[in-house]
């Protein structure tokens, strides 16, 4: 039994990214069709052949072109930032693809979908092919979508060969007429494609879960302390498992349930999430809406114990915790090991409106709360005699991740200046 299933891997892209920003995402899932037919047509009638596994990443890429866009603050206008403000989503896209998704060897796709045609012949790629189709595709969903400002009617006959390649829009022409490309976009066909596209392939557990975390990360175009705080519960929670002895299969489904407790937040305002004062009544009501958000997008989509595990993380085992008001009896020794690492990563980190707290202030909290019938007694004690271990660990884990990030920055100033000459 897996977390997720393949066929889902999109359905939960889909849903989660279309929360952040659904025009961004209509526009990735139109492209990834577009690219996807193209190819389809090439094995199918032509001498170039995909595999299975090149056509679904080649397709997820088509899909998640557009992804450095999320991190920008405000797109209303994605044809805006797709024909004026080239580089820093293409970069920073690229970067995300390539640190942080299962797609990272063939991330470079997504950094070019922007070069002219006739600027191809500057850089290098094991890939041109494909981003010349990808370059075509975006910019056919530019056209056909998107026609009122950005491209002019003529684009297609005016640049061929110098914005785009000519021969990519043949080979769209040729697609268009077997498949009725166009058609399927209108009348919502090609959602079911591309899910029967990637149910087709049997996703690696590896690569599903590459995809889940990629996911999380996700939320760092809006708040980093999120992720970071993410991360913590992730690690609080195995350690604390590990130390209750829980068995092999409760220990994964805490690692997903921990990973995804808090994807609603995603949908939460950033005053409220990033806020530095305490929450009014109805910015804390709002707040505690991202259990129902999380469980919203993860519903049928991942299974159920992970399911439940993330959405029961707020909840008190005297019944005053949200957003179901549970009690002990119903909740599961798993259930009840992500409620203390939750609130042991919130204690220990720093927070928009708090700086980390000292471990015996630490203590002294979370053995109130045990003592009061909160949280879990015997998780709390065992969080007590092995706190300097714990802490070390996760320490150790963080520094890993706040190197990524890092790297991620420089490679993203190294980047921008590398493309200066492609302005
Ligand atoms: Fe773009
Ligand atoms: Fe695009
Ligand atoms: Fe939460």
């Amino acid at each position: 039994m897996s977390v997720i299933s393949s066929k889902d891997v999109n359905e939960i892209i889909r849903k989660t990214l279309g929360i952040i920003n659904n025009k961004i995402m209509n526009h990735g899932e139109i492209t990834g069709y577009i690219l996807y037919k193209m190819m389809e047509y090439e094995n199918t009638y032509t001498e170039q052949h995909y595999t299975e596994q090149e056509l679904v990443d080649y397709t997820m890429l088509g899909i998640l072109h557009d992804i450095g866009l999320y991190k920008e603050d405000n797109v209303k206008n994605v044809s805006d930032f797709e024909t004026k403000n080239l580089w820093p989503h293409s970069i920073y896209g690229f970067l995300f693809l390539k640190y942080l998704s299962p797609m990272g060897d063939k991330a470079e796709i997504v950094l070019y979908h922007h070069l002219d045609y006739n600027r191809h012949n500057l850089i290098q790629s094991r890939y041109m092919h494909i981003i010349e189709l990808l370059s075509l595709a975006d910019r056919m969903d530019t056209f056909l979508h998107m026609k009122d400002q950005s491209l002019e009617k003529d684009y297609f006959t005016r640049y061929r060969d110098i914005k785009f390649s000519g021969a990519a829009l043949d080979l769209f022409h040729k697609a268009q007429e077997r498949y009725d490309i166009t058609g399927n976009l209108i009348n919502g066909k090609y959602r079911e494609e591309l899910d029967v596209l990637l149910a087709k392939r049997a996703f690696s557990e590896q690569y599903k879960r590459g995809f889940l975390e990629m996911l999380v990360y996700t939320i760092d175009f809006r708040s980093e302390h999120t992720v970071i705080h993410t991360l913590a519960t992730v690690n609080f929670a195995e350690q604390l498992g590990r130390l209750a002895r829980l068995s092999g299969r409760d220990l994964r489904d805490l690692h997903y349930g921990a990973l995804l407790h808090d994807l609603g937040k995603i949908a939460i305002p950033l005053n409220i999430l990033e806020s530095t004062g305490r929450l009014s009544d109805d910015e804390m009501k709002i707040m505690k809406a991202h259990v129902r958000i999380t469980e919203m997008i993860l519903e049928g989509v991942v299974d159920d114990s992970v399911l439940q595990i993330a959405v029961r993380h707020h909840e008190k085992l005297d019944g005053t915790g949200y957003h179901k008001g549970l009690t002990a009896a119903d909740l599961t020794l798993p259930q009840q090991i992500i409620a203390v690492a939750d609130i042991l990563s919130a204690l220990y980190g720093k927070r928009s409106y708090k700086e980390p707290f000292s471990k015996e202030k630490i203590l002294e909290i979370m053995k109130g709360d045990a003592e009061n019938g909160k949280i879990n007694k015997n998780v709390v004690a065992s969080l007590e005699r092995n706190y300097d271990q714990i802490i070390k660990e996760f320490e150790k884990e963080k520094e890993n991740t706040i190197g990524l990030y890092l790297k991620i920055k420089e490679q993203y100033a190294i980047i921008s200046e590398r493309f200066r000459m492609f302005d």
